[in-house]
């Protein structure tokens, strides 16, 4: 493997219906860190059973599904990482730690948390409440120094620097005097970029593209066929008016500026530019448009991960390849832990 200073790492939940915001939003950017960084990208299936348990048969095709998109987008799995969090049992490990670690006052300020138990939150899991700390977990293990996320993740992202810099504070002379200097983690930036990094609902510009949408309409997934894709934008939700001349005209149009958004990052100009050339112009021309860049941008990532599908054995090859690599600096990570924070080794 060539030598890089820096390390990236990110990962995505194997809950099936990938879709254009994942894309968009995270899974476009791996491929392209990697000629500047060593990039780690993991599927967190223990992080796919926080909100439900999945049949097990339906978890591991998810588990492919996500390895596939992987590849397919472009990440190379010889030079670098692509494995499964179950796999690399220090991820609970360090977890724990980290439990002892994050204070309950930072975690009941999730919002992610909230939207997702709702009325219901005496009754969802554990592990739901404690999704946030995993998530530190995942890329602290690695020592990771950015995390390619979509907007959403924000707020992980600042509660995991919390949890570096409260660790690095609190075991600041075991630290020194286990030789690892002023600090043992470094403190994680995320990278949130684009012009799509919270995409909405084909349906609702006020919600956000999700896996669990009940309405297939309201997204696009990575798996659809071109037809679904053309047919999905033709519906999607829009207002009567032209599109807006600039920016300030989106006010009170959610649908109209996510169209232009994701249009945008399809084509890699700036909103601004689609503006120059849409701007005025009737939705149903600029849907057709969108709908060519989405096919022609989409199409081939979907034939390739088909192909990969096909062949189960070499998804699997690459992920068993994956794990040994992670473990190797999940190991040493751990125990550097154990020896701050006096366990045994
Ligand atoms: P997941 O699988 O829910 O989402 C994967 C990535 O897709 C982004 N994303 C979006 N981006 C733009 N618009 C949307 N509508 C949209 N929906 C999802 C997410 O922000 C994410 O970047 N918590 C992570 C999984 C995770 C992780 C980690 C990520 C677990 N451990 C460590 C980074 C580092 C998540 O949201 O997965």
């Amino acid at each position: 493997m060539a030598q890089y200073e820096k390390r990236v790492f990110s990962g995505v939940q194997p809950t099936g219906n990938l879709h254009l915001g994942n894309y968009l939003g995270a899974i476009k950017r791996f491929a392209d860190l990697q000629s500047s960084y060593e990039c780690i990208y993991c599927i967190v299936d223990m992080h796919a059973v926080t909100a439900r348990w999945t049949d097990p048969t339906e978890l591991r095709t998810h588990v492919r599904e996500v390895a596939a998109a992987y590849i397919a987008t472009g990440i190379n799995p010889k030079e670098h990482v692509i494995f499964v969090q179950s796999q690399v049992a220090e991820h609970a490990e360090l977890a724990w730690v980290f439990n002892c670690v994050a204070r309950m006052g930072w975690l009941n300020r999730m919002t992610q948390f909230k939207d997702k138990a709702g009325k219901n939150s005496e009754n969802v899991s554990v592990g739901l409440f404690d999704y946030p700390v995993l998530m530190a977990a995942d890329i602290l293990l690695y020592r990771a120094h950015y995390v390619p996320v979509g907007e959403v993740q924000k707020q992980h992202m600042e509660l995991t620097r919390d949890i570096a810099q409260k660790f690095n504070i609190d075991w600041a002379d075991s630290i020194a005097a286990h030789g690892f200097g002023e600090a043992y983690f470094p403190i994680p930036e995320a990278l949130i970029q684009g012009e799509a990094t919270r995409v909405m609902s084909l349906r609702d510009g006020a919600k956000k593209m999700s896996k669990s949408d009940l309405s297939d309409y309201s997204r696009i997934n990575l798996t659809d066929s071109v037809d679904a894709i053309r047919q999905k934008i033709r519906k999607a939700k829009t207002d009567p008016e032209p599109l807006p001349l600039d920016h300030k005209g989106f006010a009170g149009r959610p649908e109209a500026e996510n169209l232009v958004s994701i249009f945008a990052a399809l084509t890699q100009t700036s909103v601004d530019d689609v503006l120059k050339e849409y701007g005025g112009t009737q939705f149903s021309a600029f849907k057709a448009a969108l709908a060519d860049a989405a096919v022609e941008h989409l199409a081939p990532i979907n034939a390739e991960m088909r192909r990969l599908l096909a062949d189960p054995a070499y998804i699997d090859d690459v992920l068993q390849n994956g794990a040994e690599k992670a473990k190797v600096i999940a190991a040493e990570t751990m125990r550097a832990v154990r020896d701050i924070v006096g366990f045994r080794n």
